[in-house]
């Protein structure tokens, strides 16, 4: 058989003679099914992902709602803050300006999250609600203000009647900067009230008004993923009960969502955000629609009437619960009822008449403990009786081991959930260390979602360094090698603005007017777009490779195309020489062609930044091959996936 060499390596051995190592692909009989969700996205809004981030809105504290009600303004002459005869019940407070001749002009400025980011060229549309008790129209001047203050990019709109109307005028930007901000100023004498002050890039994603950031989708959508969770994480359970994520005050028209407390606001004491609440214009119609646009399996999580157990640990009594497991049916009818239902109702009002398609829902973040599992029981059987096919998620609690995971995961088994959901935020030995987790794990009980991870290099004080990613594609080849246990799998946090962030790393990060992906990004992405439908058994010396010699590595068939998927892990500092035999091919049956995507640095600190750029990304390059196997040297500190084609 013809065999051709291929290279990984982009640089040589350091020193010594290499070792050859033999791996062998068993083409013959897949050993497990690999679910269509397996690696996803996890949603949370925390480091300001939705508000300020996700969520395209401009101007922050939009309907004068928090504590605080001037929080992100900045008033000037005579402006005060009302509340009779609100524009919208659930969010009374509005702003009444008046010019009363003696000031030359009043109005507000917003500062948006941390500035507002406009582009040169691009259109930004405002809006308002208002209204006037004066006879004669008003004139408000609606003005986008760069950070030095000069030459505002402005239009003018009218104002009349004394009940509350919509006002909108689209403006376009000469300037590029991130930190601008939004000016409305009463031009003429008289008074205004306005509320539901907005202000939207019209490029958001697909266009639409109350829309997401276009980058930012763009970046979930290109990791391919097969699962959406949200909305949290810890923001589900809240610092309080009062202050949990309430799904119900997250539909229907958005000017009327009530803000909620951020749970992520001052958590943190050397990281305190008091200016961080939830406007809920990001809520569960527009996740839904999120999963659907990124082609993801919508995963809602929802309270289990316990607030955070590390915080205010607050707890329902059993016999008030009832109103938490109706939230739980109620949004499964949300998102799948039809429009003759209550809920479904809603959902089709929002203009999405067809239902979501929801097959999974989890209840409880990271709860624990026996006040834990009553609850959860309580759902089950409650959810089980209306909608038996509807998957269900436990929690295993916080950490990946000790007390509280092994004592709820034997009663995740006895209670019956589907899956169960593990959370690891370990340095990266343990991730090294660890692929070969669920190799021992029960084939028989519920299956498991790695729900949050990440690889966490406290040496660096935690960067999205290649360490971290190298370490978390080492682990990910133990995902896939077990995928008919590991049904699940998304990296947490998601998105993190470089101004405003609670916690590093995470996958994303963004200012206001751009993205970086991070080399972690690039894992995920790689196993994402390159996750297969069935598992081939790959072993080294007859065994799994989990790290001998510092190799990891697996291997999926795409039954779609016929393509063989091979990823190898080299986390060695010194290249490896290894041949990859496929075993079974049939007569006449060859690999031909592929491509092979690698990622590599001789320096596991590096990392990308928002300045310099994405330096660490995939590279592809052809692979012409015509055999049963391929020789390979990798490249110290390297991944790559293989994408072969057998003809
Ligand atoms: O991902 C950040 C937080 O980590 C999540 O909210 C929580 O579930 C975990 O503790």
């Amino acid at each position: 058989m013809k065999r051709l060499a291929t290279l990984l390596a982009l640089s040589l051995a350091i020193g010594g003679a290499q070792a050859q190592h033999v791996m062998t692909v068993d083409v013959t009989q897949p050993t497990a099914e690999i679910q269509p969700t397996m690696y996803g996205v996890f949603f949370e809004d925390i480091n300001f992902g939705a508000d300020g981030g996700l969520y395209a809105e401009l101007v922050k504290n939009r309907s004068f709602e928090f504590p605080q009600p001037f929080v992100g303004w900045v008033p000037f002459g005579n402006v005060t803050i009302q509340d009779a005869d609100p524009a919208f019940p659930r969010n009374p407070h509005y702003v009444r300006v008046v010019n009363d001749g003696r000031l030359l002009r009043a109005g507000l400025d917003n500062e948006g999250y941390r500035g507002m980011g406009f582009k040169a060229g691009e259109k930004y549309r405002f809006s308002v609600y208002a209204r006037t008790p004066d006879a004669r129209p008003l004139k408000l001047s609606v003005e986008m203000v760069r950070s030095n203050a000069e030459n505002p990019v402005k239009k003018e709109i009218e104002i009349s009647g004394k009940d509350w109307k919509k006002y909108t005028v689209v403006l376009e930007s000469n300037f590029t900067d991130a930190h601008s901000r939004l000016r409305v100023v009463l031009l003429t004498e008289g008074t205004v009230d306005m509320d539901h002050i907005s202000l939207f890039p019209v490029n958001t994603w697909k266009g639409r008004e109350n829309g997401l950031r276009a980058d930012l989708e763009q970046a979930l959508y290109d990791l391919n993923p097969g699962v959406l969770r949200f909305p949290g994480g810890c923001i589900i359970e809240g610092n309080s009960l009062a202050t949990r994520y309430q799904w119900k005050n997250s539909v229907g028209p958005v000017e009327n969502r009530p803000l909620n407390e951020n749970r992520w606001n001052y958590t943190f004491k050397h990281k305190a955000f008091p200016d961080y609440f939830q406007s809920y214009g990001l809520g569960f119609f527009e996740f839904f629609q999120l999963s659907e646009d990124i082609g993801a399996e919508p995963l809602p999580v929802i309270s289990c009437g316990l607030s955070c157990q590390y915080e205010s640990h607050e707890v329902v009594p059993l016999d008030e619960l009832q109103p938490y497991v109706q939230d739980a049916l109620d949004l499964i009818e949300f998102a799948n009822g039809d429009a003759t239902t209550t809920w479904g109702k809603v959902r089709a009002d929002m203009g999405h008449p067809e239902p979501f398609n929801l097959k999974m829902i989890a209840v409880g973040n990271e709860q624990w403990d026996k006040v834990y599992v009553e609850r959860l029981e309580v759902f089950v059987k409650a959810i089980r009786k209306k909608y038996p096919d509807m998957k269900i998620i436990g929690s295993s609690g916080p950490r990946c081991d000790g007390k509280e995971f092994d004592y709820l995961w034997p009663e995740m088994k006895r209670v019956g959930v589907d899956l169960v959901d593990e959370h690891y935020y370990m340095e990266p030995k343990w991730f090294q260390d660890n692929a070969a987790r669920y190799d021992s794990y029960d084939r028989k009980g519920p299956k498991v979602f790695a729900g949050e991870y990440a690889a966490h290099d406290y040496t660096t004080n935690k960067d999205n360094n290649w360490l971290a990613a190298l370490s978390e594609a080492a682990f990910m080849t133990g995902l896939e090698r077990n995928a008919d246990v590991v049904h699940l799998a998304t990296y947490a946090p998601l998105f993190a603005h470089v101004d405003a962030w609670q916690w590093n790393p995470d996958l994303i990060w963004f200012d206001n007017l751009k993205m970086m992906r991070t080399p972690n990004y690039y894992v995920q992405q790689l196993y994402g777009m390159n996750a297969g439908t069935d598992v081939l058994k790959l072993t080294m010396d007859g065994k799994a490779v989990t790290g001998q010699d510092g190799l990891y590595a697996s291997s999926v068939l795409d039954s779609r195309t016929g393509e063989i998927v091979v990823k190898l892990v080299n986390l060695a500092g010194k290249s490896a020489c290894v041949t990859v035999n496929f075993s079974g091919l049939k007569k006449k049956q060859q690999i031909v062609s592929g491509t092979c995507t690698y990622m590599q640095s001789d320096d596991l600190k590096q990392k990308n930044t928002l300045e310099e750029g994405e330096m660490l990304a995939p590279h592809v390059r052809p692979v012409d091959v015509e055999a049963s196997s391929l020789d390979l040297t990798l490249a110290p500190y390297s991944f790559g996936v293989y994408r072969l084609q057998v003809r």
